[in-house]
């Protein structure tokens, strides 16, 4: 049997993770994956030009909402512009010309389905609270 440290350090695995289908993630630039973490650790997923990329969804200046920034292309280099304060990520690198850099994830498509490696659950809708009691 597992021991509680065990557990913990299994869960933090990553692993591949089903989002959806192709065909329905595609038709927006930008949305919001819920982890099973919670608030923090949910998930941009971003189309871009026929492409997929994954980011952790709260900036990582001071928590803006990455999902809701404007998405430019300089020189052949993708970018989302946090909408708080204007901080670029280039949505490949998670890097910013500011120094800081936003966590990424692995996307992978797979018979016509979308995957983020993520060490949570990850869901289109936001999980249940959980009770405290
Ligand atoms: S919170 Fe994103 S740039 Fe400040």
């Amino acid at each position: 049997m597992a021991s509680a440290e065990e557990e913990t350090t299994a869960s933090r695995d990553l692993m591949w993770r089903l989002i959806g289908p192709v065909s329905e993630l595609s038709n927006r630039q930008c949305r919001l994956i819920y982890s099973s973490f919670g608030y923090d650790s949910d998930v941009c997923l971003f189309h871009v030009k026929g492409d997929f990329f994954a980011m952790d969804a709260r900036c990582s200046h001071s928590g803006g909402p990455l999902c809701d920034g404007d998405i430019e292309e300089a020189n052949g280099v993708l970018q989302v512009f946090c909408p708080w304060h204007d901080y670029d990520f280039n949505l490949k690198t998670g890097k910013s010309n500011t120094g800081l850099q936003q966590q990424v994830h692995e996307v992978k498509v797979e018979d016509g389905s979308v995957f983020v490696k993520h060490a949570s659950l990850l869901s289109l809708k936001p999980f249940p609270m959980v009770s405290k009691n």
